[in-house]
């Protein structure tokens, strides 16, 4: 594809050009895929709205890229290689043609199903491959998904459900994980009793246990798939139209509904996957990411199909049946291009290297991670046993709201350098801020990571709510977008990500708003109020910490502490317990009656010493009780 750059010189060149004139350098490259009409315009923006929109007027639908287009050449090439949770069931192969056609029946499925274009459709899936047909099958039509990662609980999908009014849910009577059964519908149902937009809901048969049944509403997926054929012709989208809906924490209780829309959406995370990754006709690549994030959107299903890739998706845990479950899969599947988080790393260079070693990995070329900042110790392990210190690892810096990879090495090409993300793709223009809002000039320098220009697939709003999306984005540095996160940057002018500036945690890779959690724990009776702060963790790279306070006064429960953590789980997902719940007798605060959270995380660290200027405080006295508590260990 002309879209590749093949060498350090074509990244240098790309770069110039695509800050000196974007809307030339991105035409270029948006004439590369498939569009039924050409945009009339390529950027037009406006960021004190804030408004962005690329290739204006142009016409297109994202699965003509992902699947007819590759039909004439590549239609028995495998498109998709699905391995089961279980290794004694056997992988599937899908072919581009294969997916083409169960695309289209569901596409069928959902139109007779009363869905039409712009309406809202739930994903509540496990990771079968049912999950990318119904997603495409979506935009195959013009129905905009939200796909929610089946670790939620009921509660945090009926938000996310009410938030968008979806008209139909799509879910599996249950999904496996390792030896254990996730009771899916069950926990949909639950959810879909406060979910009065919910017109439908189609139940994909994985698990086979007995599941409630409410005629009128619920479909089996099968039965549904026996009503149609495999024709279904593409809706024409405007490239500006909404393709899919993500939900990311924030910093406060309501999860924020990032919008991308079609046309900058499927160009920016088609080129940065082809750049980062370096795909190759005839190269396996594997992203062990959860198609519930945003990784897996535009690393397993749009970016690699649109390239005509193949693409691997795994619906087990690394655990199981042991821990050398992702090294059996690369060797089976013979994998080019391996991506994964930190956390996973972390976790798996824990147990014995026998589990590496007991396979062969030299079919291997390109490792990457994504998700939080790489440790040196997980760098090293990961580069010298999994890569065999031949394998060029990318550290790929990007979000939710950016759509593809913004800061990475490109595979091979440019350096990469143990725990920097390194430099920025083509198009991205990243700046230093000091607090002050101004842009540091110096290049060796430490600050607040902004980006200056907009690039195709920035999310263009917060679904229903612009004002938000200003708010959370534009509005603390005008001119510029900002991420949330710091940055440091060594004298070459690579980047270093060195965790979140605001109110959100990276717990295992995941993003956790503080705010939702605090307001899950607070709904206990008990519980005046709380505060939760994110500390170091070996494999995690953060864990929770939780500063509770009761009506009265109690300092140890072991019973309260099960039913915080069964609170949490049940309003938001196990991924959201804390690891250390602590009773205080108050949190310190300002005059303003604002949580000091800075003396909050020192404590939580094993910090006890340098807590800084407490002057400010209304109540210093409650910091000795913190440090008191904090170091009986509760
Ligand atoms: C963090 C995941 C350091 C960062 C794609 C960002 C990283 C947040 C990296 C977005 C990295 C992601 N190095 N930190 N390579 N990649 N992050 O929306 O704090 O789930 O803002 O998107 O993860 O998380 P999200």
């Amino acid at each position: 594809m002309a879209l590749q750059i093949k060498s350090i010189e074509d990244y240098h060149k790309a770069y110039q050009k695509s800050i000196e004139n974007p809307s030339k350098f991105w035409d270029e490259i948006a004439k590369d895929f498939y569009w039924k009409k050409k945009w009339d315009q390529t950027l037009s923006y406006d960021w004190s709205v804030p408004e962005t929109k690329w290739f204006v007027g142009g016409k297109l639908n994202i699965t003509e890229n992902c699947l007819d287009r590759h039909l004439a050449t590549k239609g028995n090439q495998t498109a998709i290689i699905w391995e089961p949770n279980d290794p004694k069931v056997k992988a599937k192969h899908i072919t581009y043609r294969q997916l083409y056609s169960k695309v289209c029946a569901f596409a069928n499925v959902l139109k007779n199903n009363g869905v039409v274009k712009g309406d809202r459709v739930c994903i509540y899936m496990p990771m079968i491959i049912e999950l990318p047909i119904a997603a495409l099958a979506c935009a195959r039509i013009g129905a905009i998904h939200s796909i929610v990662f089946a670790g939620f609980s009921s509660r945090a999908l009926a938000a996310r459900i009410n938030d968008s009014k979806c008209k139909v849910l799509l879910t599996s009577d249950g999904g496996l994980r390792g030896d254990k059964i996730i009771p899916l519908k069950d926990i949909a149902d639950n959810a879909l009793k406060t979910c009065p937009s919910i017109k439908k809901s189609i139940i994909f048969k994985r698990t086979r246990q007995t599941v409630e049944w409410i005629k009128g509403r619920d479909l089996w997926w099968h039965e549904e798939l026996a009503k149609v054929d495999d024709s279904c012709p593409a809706e024409v989208m405007d490239s500006e139209d909404i393709l899919f809906i993500l939900y990311t924490s924030g910093s406060t209780g309501k999860p924020k509904g990032m919008v991308h829309t079609c046309g900058g959406y499927m160009v920016y995370s088609t080129y940065s996957f082809l750049n980062v990754f370096q795909y190759r006709p005839n190269d396996i690549y594997w992203c062990t990411a959860d198609i519930g994030w945003i990784t897996g959107h535009s690393f397993i299903v749009y970016g690699p199909l649109t390239t005509g890739a193949t693409t691997v998706m795994f619906e087990g845990i690394p655990s199981y049946p042991d821990f050398g479950r992702f090294w059996e899969i690369c060797e089976k599947h013979k994998v080019t291009q391996f991506y994964t988080a930190p956390t996973a790393i972390r976790a798996l260079a824990k147990h014995p290297l026998s589990f590496v070693t007991s396979h062969d990995l030299s079919c291997l070329k390109i490792l990457g991670t994504v998700g939080e900042p790489i440790n040196e110790e997980a760098w090293h392990w990961y580069n010298i046993n999994i890569g065999k210190n031949k394998c060029p690892i990318v550290d790929t810096w990007w979000q939710t709201e950016t759509g593809g990879i913004m800061i990475s090495s490109l595979a091979g090409i440019t350096k990469d350098k143990p725990t920097f993300a390194t430099l920025p793709l083509p198009g991205i223009q990243p700046v230093l801020l000091n607090g002050d809002g101004i842009e540091i000039t110096e290049i060796k320098a430490e600050g607040i990571l902004a980006i200056k220009q907009p690039w195709p697939s920035l999310a263009r709003t917060i679904y229903g709510d612009n004002k938000r999306y200003k708010n959370v984005y534009f509005s603390a540095y005008p001119g510029y977008y900002f991420p949330g996160d710091g940055a440091l940057r060594d004298s070459k002018g690579n980047y270093r990500i060195t965790g979140r500036v605001d109110d959100v945690i990276i717990v295992s890779g995941h993003n956790l708003g503080t705010a939702p959690i605090e307001n899950a724990i607070n709904e206990h009776e008990d519980i005046v109020e709380s505060a939760v702060v994110g500390f170091p963790h070996d494999i995690k790279g953060n864990a929770l910490h939780a500063y509770v306070m009761t009506y009265d006064g109690i300092i140890q429960n072991d019973k309260l502490i099960g039913e915080i953590r069964n609170l949490v789980t049940k309003t938001i997902g196990a991924i959201a317990r804390p690891d250390k719940i602590q009773f205080v007798k108050g949190l310190p605060k300002t005059r303003s009656g604002k949580i000091m959270r800075r003396i909050l995380r020192k404590i939580a660290s094993g910090d006890t010493e340098n807590l800084g200027d407490t002057s400010t405080l209304l109540n210093p006295e409650i910091v000795d009780d913190l440090q008191k508590g904090f170091a009986k260990g509760r």
